[in-house]
């Protein structure tokens, strides 16, 4: 719930101004000096309402000292009437909006609205901002570590198939006994390569190459390769792929991110279940991802997408936040929803026809 912080002396305003925002379902906390509007301050408000004439102050002072205190509130100042002079102080203040009084109850929830989305999507981008921030950091840290350990890793792969190589040559009865442990270390050191290559992944910068893509041939490869491991795992995948889902980005990246989403879903789905993929066309071209497993837990939602945040015994925790960055860098969003049955990931990228 959105508080609004309501600052006048004058007691019947505030008392229908007070009813009008109640009943939008805002919490309304009102003052009517400064010296009281200090105090109310103090508890927390995103939009303050602040007439700029009190009885212990300067509204507009009051308001430009307000919003520095607190610069992620907006405020709207209140004022006899419009004027140059009202317009001037409401920049002044470094405030959104005013309104002159009396005012109508339409425009004072306008402007309450209006003020409210806007902090809404501030707090948006500096989430974004932050997130790229981190996306960055984990990259460079990921790359030059990757490297390191790429190398060592590689020439000890190599000496195990050295190795491999010569015990088949012994008899086969002391084979297997060395064969197994063997092939252990090399699924290992296999798994240890394709992390490595998640976190290069990071690393990589913005060097997107804008092709022509059909998101429905994409979705098409995506399935074949997974459609052994599900039929394995006893989970049926089916495609509804629409024409014409057309888009410019780069496909390898792409398809790595949808390669992450139907893999999640296929592990978090229990035998005899199904994950479907869905391709539609429109202005904006909709990649869903959906399965009958148990969800995403709605306290989870924000955490899966955060670097290496994982549930599995053995994962990375990185596909999800690797497939975020891809969508983001195509200029769309991957969002997670609750499905008719279990999770379903949706990703949006503007269609082709729109870029040029
Ligand atoms: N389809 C899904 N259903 C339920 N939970 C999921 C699904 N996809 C992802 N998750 C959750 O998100 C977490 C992070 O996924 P991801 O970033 O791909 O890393 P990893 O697969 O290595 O765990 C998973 O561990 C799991 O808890
Ligand atoms: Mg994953």
């Amino acid at each position: 719930m959105s508080t609004v912080l309501l600052v006048d002396d004058n007691a019947a305003f505030v008392e229908n101004f007070e009813e009008i925002l109640s009943n939008e379902g805002y919490a309304v906390r009102s003052a009517g000096s400064c010296a009281a509007a200090r105090a109310e301050a103090a508890a927390g408000f995103q939009v303050a309402l602040v007439d700029v004439r009190l009885p212990d102050g300067d509204g507009v002072e009051f308001a430009a000292a307000l919003k520095r205190a607190w610069p992620e509130a907006e405020i709207i100042l209140l004022t006899g009437f419009a004027s140059l002079e009202s317009a001037q102080a409401a920049v002044r203040a470094g405030a959104w909006a005013y309104l002159t009084k009396p005012c109508a109850t339409p425009d004072l929830l306008l402007a309450v609205g209006q003020a409210r989305r806007h902090i809404d999507e501030k707090a948006e981008l500096r989430k974004r901002a932050q997130q790229a921030e981190r996306l960055a950091t984990i990259g460079q840290l990921s790359a030059s570590l990757s490297h390191e350990i790429k190398n060592p890793l590689n020439a000890a792969a190599l000496q195990l198939s050295l190795l491999e190589r010569r015990v088949r040559k012994l008899e086969v009865a002391s084979q297997t006994t060395l064969l197994e442990p063997l092939g252990l270390v090399q699924h290992e050191i296999g798994r240890l390569n394709e992390m490595l290559e998640g976190f290069l992944q990071y690393a990589r910068p913005r060097e997107l190459y804008g092709r022509l893509v059909d998101a429905g041939t994409l979705a098409g490869h995506v399935i074949d390769l997974l459609r052994p491991q599900a039929e394995q795992l006893g989970v049926r995948l089916d495609a509804r792929i629409a024409q014409g889902a057309t888009l410019s980005g780069d496909a390898s990246r792409l398809q790595q991110a949808l390669l992450n989403l139907t893999l999640n879903a296929i592990q978090a789905t229990p035998r005899g279940g199904w994950v479907r993929v869905e391709v539609t066309a429109g202005d904006l071209v909709e990649i869903r991802v959906e399965d009958n497993g148990p969800g995403v837990p709605e306290a989870m939602r924000e955490r899966i997408f955060e670097p290496f945040f994982t549930t599995k015994a053995g994962g990375s925790g990185l596909g999800l936040p690797l497939s975020h960055a891809i969508a983001l860098q195509h200029g769309g969003d991957l969002l997670v929803e609750q499905g008719a049955a279990g999770a379903c990931f949706v990703m949006r990228l503007p269609a082709s026809g729109l870029r040029s």
